[in-house]
């Protein structure tokens, strides 16, 4: 009985003129849209790509959100295209491990909580903007600046974080 008005429910929407796939989400889990509601995510790294695409997700299940990123513009740009009142956004290195702790506290500060930490921001390009090089071409300066992002930064930010829980 209840997958049968799962699939009413769905093919319902899929009738609609405009098909959004947050619209069959939400009728195919009936109270998906409150699932997140008074909780708190932060996802690193939401100007765009994976992460900005999450922090949708989540704003459309009800949770407060932050997103951050190192340019004032491109967290602009965020803000605009997810058009929320629960987004909020910080500008912040995660590659900074000195301001790590200053940027945790901030968020704690304001929201009091982190229910979900989303390890989003990476780096899969290198600082001249290259998708690859020969593994016997990488420089010292290239390897620190992709493991600095996509692992040493992660590191610190859990660890940071931790101490709230
Ligand atoms: N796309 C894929 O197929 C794929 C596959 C496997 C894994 N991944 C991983 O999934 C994650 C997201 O991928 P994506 O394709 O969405 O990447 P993307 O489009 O390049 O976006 C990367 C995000 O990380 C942020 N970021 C990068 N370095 C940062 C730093 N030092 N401090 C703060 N924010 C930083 C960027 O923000 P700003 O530039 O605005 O600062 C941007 O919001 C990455 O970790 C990537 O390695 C992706």
């Amino acid at each position: 009985m209840f997958g049968k008005e799962v699939v009413k429910r769905g093919l319902d929407y899929m009738k609609k003129p405009v098909i959004k796939r947050e619209y069959v989400r939400t009728a195919l889990y009936p109270g998906f849209e409150n699932l997140y509601q008074g909780r708190t995510v932060l996802i690193t790294g939401g100007t765009r790509g994976i992460g900005l695409a999450t922090a949708g997700k989540f704003l459309s299940a009800g949770a407060e959100v932050i997103i951050t990123g190192r340019t004032k513009q491109g967290l602009d740009n965020a803000v605009r295209a997810l058009n929320s009142d629960r987004l909020h956004a910080i500008k912040w290195d995660i590659t900074d491990i000195p301001a790590q702790k200053e940027k945790i506290d901030q968020v704690f500060d304001s929201f009091g909580r982190v229910d979900v930490l989303v390890n989003n921001a990476g780096a899969n390009r290198l600082p001249s903007g290259e998708s690859a090089k020969q593994w016997d071409e990488v420089s010292e300066a290239e390897w620190n600046f992709i493991l600095d992002t996509n692992l040493k930064a992660m590191y610190f930010i859990v660890n940071s974080a931790y101490e709230f829980h």
